[in-house]
């Protein structure tokens, strides 16, 4: 991977991760032009009415803009009537529902697709913004219709100060030290912490590629789940050697020590730490996106062979493996799952984000029946011939 990238303003993926990434941020103009007329506002309003979408409505008080008001989905007509003069309208995981906005992950391809976390698109009247502050997440702010101004500050963490009583995480003040105009095409990469404030200079949308990490208390939490389950180890423990009396009262050193042995000596299992992680990073967090698949067949399937149709992940799904020597193992929207030897090179390939051709090659029938569950499931989909030329 040492060939430059226009996505980074013509800088390798190496130069970008050991410079940037993480670290500072990156302006980039006509990074995208792709994504100019990909959605017009009046798209992204119809988006927001939909019952199923994640989105909220930011408006600031006409007679005092540092009162904010934030409406969660579903949001109704009734909520864009009396609108102020500065809202801006946020929709989560836009990706899931566009395949031509779903495409342009793979601009991206220097960071693994389990850091993904969604595309959100915010739209603004002239002059709203959701205010200064900073996230713990990285983020790739791409331009599409319109223009915004934005300005980045200081470095912020868990004890910078907020402005109280908000329903934002807003920061009282940011040390401007960049401020530019963004027009449709262009993109800012914002490192996690970094203070940000983005105006809309006129009828603007802005697409956020989020990455996301998990954090050690959601980890912990999934390993438990995997622990709880584990009938071997719903058995009582046996007692510690017991030679004297100790006081009624009191656990001792020693018995508390042995107890948390016995914890983690389990904790050292390779395989359910594995299990735990790879279920949390495949986990959709929006799985109300993933469609219902229209029931499907072997024999449906063999018909479609060499019909033109190729495979590819659904953009609502999250498909994850790990490879170790030659073994692949597999995880998918939250749970591992169990495919045929034979199939599992392919299904690495569709997990890189490849299409596959639906043709004589898949025609054994294990790799059928692999291939119906995992469509059954929205982990795969079909796409037409025509979808792919
Ligand atoms: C926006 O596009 O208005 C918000 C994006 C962000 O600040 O992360
Ligand atoms: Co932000």
């Amino acid at each position: 991977m040492s060939q430059t990238l226009a996505v980074l303003g013509g800088i390798t993926a190496e130069q970008f991760l050991t410079e940037y990434w993480q670290k500072k941020p990156l302006l980039v103009r006509n990074a995208l032009p792709e994504i100019k007329n990909l959605l017009e506002p009046a798209d992204v309003m119809e988006l927001a009415l939909d019952e199923n979408i994640n989105a909220r409505l930011i408006k600031q008080k006409d007679k005092d803009p540092n009162h904010w008001s934030v409406k969660s989905s579903p949001l109704m007509k009734a909520d864009f009537q009396k609108m102020p003069k500065l809202w801006t309208l946020l929709i989560q995981a836009v990706d899931h529902y566009s395949f031509d906005l779903a495409e342009l992950w793979k601009k991206f391809p220097f960071i693994p697709q389990w850091r993904r976390d969604d595309i959100m698109v915010s739209y603004a009247s002239k002059g709203g913004s959701v205010g200064k502050h900073f996230d713990f997440y990285d983020v790739f702010l791409v331009q599409g219709h319109g223009h915004r101004r934005w300005q980045l500050g200081q470095m912020c963490d868990a004890d910078s100060e907020i402005v109280a009583g908000q329903p934002l995480k807003l920061l009282p003040e940011i040390q401007i030290h960049f401020d530019e105009i963004l027009a449709p095409g262009d993109l800012l990469y914002v490192p996690p912490g970094l203070a940000h404030y983005g105006v809309a200079e006129d009828d603007c949308l802005t697409y956020s590629f989020g990455f996301r990490m998990p954090n050690v208390a959601e980890m912990m939490d999934r390993v438990s789940d995997k622990f709880a389950v584990d009938q071997l180890l719903k058995n009582p423990l046996t007692d510690i050697l017991r030679e004297k009396m100790t006081s009624v009262g009191q656990i001792s050193q020693t018995e508390l020590e042995y107890l948390k042995t016995k914890l983690l000596t389990q904790l050292q299992n390779p395989a359910v730490l594995e299990d735990a992680l790879m279920s949390l990073m495949s986990e959709s967090k929006y799985p109300e996106n993933i469609p219902e698949a229209e029931a499907i067949g072997s024999g449906d399937l063999e018909q479609a062979l060499d019909q033109g149709y190729s495979l590819m992940l659904e953009p609502a799904s999250r498909l994850l493996y790990t490879e170790v020597e030659t073994k692949l193992l597999f995880w998918a929207n939250g749970e591992g799952i169990c495919i045929s030897d034979d199939f599992a090179p392919l299904l690495k390939q569709l997990a890189d984000g490849n299409l596959i051709l639906l043709d004589e090659k898949l025609a054994r029938p294990e790799m059928l029946e692999d291939i119906v569950n995992l469509l059954n499931e929205s982990i795969l989909m079909l796409l037409p011939a025509v979808d792919t030329e």
